[in-house]
This record gives C-alpha cells, sequence and structure tokens, in this order.
C-alpha cells in the first residue's frame, strides 16, 4: 500500500511516498527558510507565497524519486492543521485536488500527531537513489538535488507508547494505548520549547532557527555558568519556558552590565562570544533537562513499552543525551532529516488510517484547522 503524503504547515513544503506505513521511498522538502533568515522568524505571507511555488514540482519530485506513478498510489494524506493559514491552503486546496482527478481517497492528518509518525519509518527502498532531499534553494533560481542516507530505528515502536512531541509550535507528553487512542499528560502553558530556543537565539544574537545556532554555540561554553529556573507547574506533566526565556534576558542584561529596562535588540553587540556561548549552554541544559525531567517521571509511572521524541527539537543531540543517560529504556530515534517537518511522516500516519480502517476526508470539502489541537 502506497500512500503520498503533503505536508505544507509552515515554511516546508514536503511530499513523500511511503509504502506500508514503514518504507520510504521517497521524501522531497524544499523550504523558504533562507528567506525567512532576514526576519529572524517565518513571515506567514513569504511561506505561503514559497508554497505555491514549490507545491508542484515537490510532488512531482517525490513520485519520480518513489519510481510511483499515480495508478500505483494507493491513497493521499495531507496536513489540514495545525499550522499558518496560507501554507496549510496550498497543500490542502491541492491534495484536494489531485483526489478528485485522480480517485484516490484523501485522508487528513493532524500535523502534531503525525510527528509520532517519523518513528513508524523502518526501511528506505534504496537509500543511495530513492532517499532524496530535494531543496529549492531560492524562489525562482535553480534547485539543487541531495541524496542523504538516512539513519532508521531497527523496529516500530511498540504499545503504550510514550511520546514527547516537542516542536516550534508544540511541547507535549502524549501516552499512546493504540494507533488514534492517547491520552494527553501534560503540555506548555505558554511558549514551546522550540519557540523558547528561537527566541532566546534571537536574544543573545544567534540566526533562526535556534536550536540548531544553540547546539552548535554550546559546546564552546560552560553549562553551569549560569543558574536558570525550571518552572514549577501545577499540573505534573505540564510545561513552561516563558520565565526561563524572561531569566536568559535578564542575565543577558546582568552580564553586560546593564539594567532591565536595557533593550533586548541592543544586547548581542555587547555580548562577548565567550558570555554568548555560556548563556546558550546553560539555557540548553535546563530546557532540555525540564524536557526529561517529566519525561522520566512519566515513564516511572506509565511504564510505557516504547519512549519516542517527536517534532523539530527531536532533532537535538543535548535530548538524545540526556534521555539515554537517564531513561532506564532503550530509546531508537528518528533520523534528524525526518525530526523537522517533511512529508513522509505525513503519508506514514496515511498509511497507519487506511490500516486501521479510518473514514477518508471528503476531497470535495476538507477545510484547513490552522488552531487544531491533539
Ligand atoms: O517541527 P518543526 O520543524 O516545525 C514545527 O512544527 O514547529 O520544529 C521547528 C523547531 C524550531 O523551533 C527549531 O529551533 C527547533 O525545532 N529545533 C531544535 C533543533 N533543531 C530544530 N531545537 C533544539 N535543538 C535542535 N537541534
Ligand atoms: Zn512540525
Amino acid at each position: 500500500m502506497r500512500v503520498l503524503g503533503i505536508e505544507t504547515s509552515c515554511d516546508e513544503t514536503a511530499a513523500a511516498v511511503v509504502e506500508d506505513g514503514k518504507r520510504l521511498l521517497s521524501n522531497v522538502v524544499a523550504s523558504s527558510l533562507d528567506l525567512q533568515v532576514p526576519y529572524g522568524g517565518v513571515v506567514p505571507e513569504i511561506a505561503a507565497r514559497a508554497q505555491m511555488e514549490y507545491i508542484t514540482p515537490v510532488i512531482n519530485e517525490a513520485l519520480k524519486q518513489a519510481e510511483t506513478d499515480w495508478k500505483t498510489v494507493d491513497g493521499l494524506a495531507v496536513t489540514y492543521g495545525p499550522g499558518l493559514g496560507g501554507s496549510l491552503l496550498v497543500g490542502v486546496l491541492t491534495a484536494r485536488t489531485l483526489a478528485i482527478i485522480h480517485n484516490k481517497p484523501l485522508y487528513a492528518v493532524n500535523h502534531v500527531k503525525a510527528h509520532v509518525y517519523a518513528n513508524f519509518l523502518t526501511e528506505v527502498a534504496a537509500p543511495s537513489v530513492k532517499s532524496g532531499k530535494w531543496r529549492v534553494k531560492r524562489v525562482g533560481n535553480s534547485s539543487s538535488l541531495i541524496t542523504p542516507h538516512y539513519s532508521l530505528p531497527t523496529k516500530a515502536p511498540a504499545f503504550p507508547l510514550l511520546a514527547l512531541i516537542v516542536s516550534g509550535g508544540h511541547t507535549q507528553l502524549v501516552l499512546f494505548k493504540d494507533h488514534f487512542k492517547y491520552k494527553l499528560l501534560g503540555q506548555t502553558h505558554d511558549d514551546a520549547v522550540g519557540e523558547a530556543f528561537d527566541k532566546v537565539a534571537k536574544i543573545i544574537g544567534l540566526p533562526y532557527p535556534g536550536g540548531p545556532s544553540i547546539e552548535k554555540l554550546a559546546p564552546k561554553g560552560n553549562a553551569h555558568a549560569f543558574k536558570l529556573p525550571k518552572a514549577k507547574m501545577p499540573g505534573k506533566y505540564d510545561f513552561s519556558f516563558s520565565g526561563l526565556k524572561t531569566a536568559v534576558l535578564r542575565t543577558s542584561q546582568e552580564v553586560i552590565g546593564k539594567k532591565y529596562d536595557f533593550p533586548s535588540s541592543k544586547i548581542p553587540s555587547i555580548l562577548k562570544p565567550n558570555q554568548q556561548a555560556d548563556i546558550a549552554a546553560s539555557f540548553q541544559r535546563v530546557a532540555i533537562e525540564t524536557l526529561v525531567d517529566k519525561t522520566l517521571l512519566a515513564y516511572q509511572e506509565f511504564k510505557p513499552k516504547s519512549v519516542v521524541i517527536a517534532g523539530g527539537v527531536a532533532a537535538s543531540g543535548e535530548l538524545r543525551r540526556q534521555l539515554n543517560d537517564r531513561l532506564p529504556i532503550k530509546i531508537e530515534y528518528p533520523d534528524i532529516k525526518l525530526c523537522t517537518d517533511n512529508g513522509a511522516m505525513i503519508a506514514a500516519a496515511g498509511c497507519y488510517q487506511i490500516l486501521h480502517k479510518q473514514k477518508p476526508a471528503d476531497a470535495y470539502t476538507l477545510d484547513i484547522e490552522p488552531n487544531l489541537s491533539m
């Protein structure tokens, strides 16, 4: 069974073909990230315009790399929320049109839940040829094709499954009893952890997206240089990162000898490289420790058979290191290329909808849901 997955919730335009929910036949990702960097974050209009430009070539490339034509596609899966309205519309309207003209069932996928399905991808059809990441560098300019290697888990996770979903928009601990049967144990009350990485990077003058920038600099700093707070929440599995972000701002103002009304935009030009590295390392340690503290607590209470991490922050080496050190269970991680937004996780989630006989969406009426929750 082959599903074409389409993902356009933010600044990535992605399509992939997945077989039987586990075999990656292609995975194509175009990103408007280069166009967003000067603004220090995603500008929705720029993202939506790039989606319009990339969507058709990306889908064609995903089918080509998978050596799949419409006859051998059993269904389409598309992200319908949560995400940016304009970006979501491009993916959903494209998927609806393709489903209608090729007469294929269409499956509506929740982006946040789909991140978990990156963990179910355990095989690549032909690594050297078929696992391309196709990146369009600039709107209108030439594109380049990169064919990376994938390092995948050896087997699919088992239920009950504890999932730590951590991205630029979400921070959640979820216990899955089975596919589509889950309980939300806790979530953030304010900033998502990825958002905190992005905001802290901006405060100390590191480029967007903040997660990879902070991860790169952190080894040069002292992770215990500053005592930063961990939020105490009423819910055992709830999170909060806005206090930590403010503590980073105050710490940055203090180390450069300024008062708390000193504008944050002027901090990067005064901060010395060693101070910047110490703040990055201290923040990363505390942010990741907070995630691992609660994951360990949930592991001890619910004794799941598997623990998985999902979402952009799951790419963090520090998160993987701390989980390995502190959790008494072997955790297998998805390839970093499958942690950030991609079409393969959407296609895999679509495959499981088919396998579990879920009802397809109506291709004539499926609407976007920018504020969709778990
Ligand atoms: O899942 P994703 O690609 O998009 C959303 O759905 O939000 O996640 C993007 C987020 C960004 O906030 C980025 O800073 C964060 O994931 N991120 C990381 C790392 N790589 C990406 N955070 C920490 N460490 C990383 N290595
Ligand atoms: Zn995402």
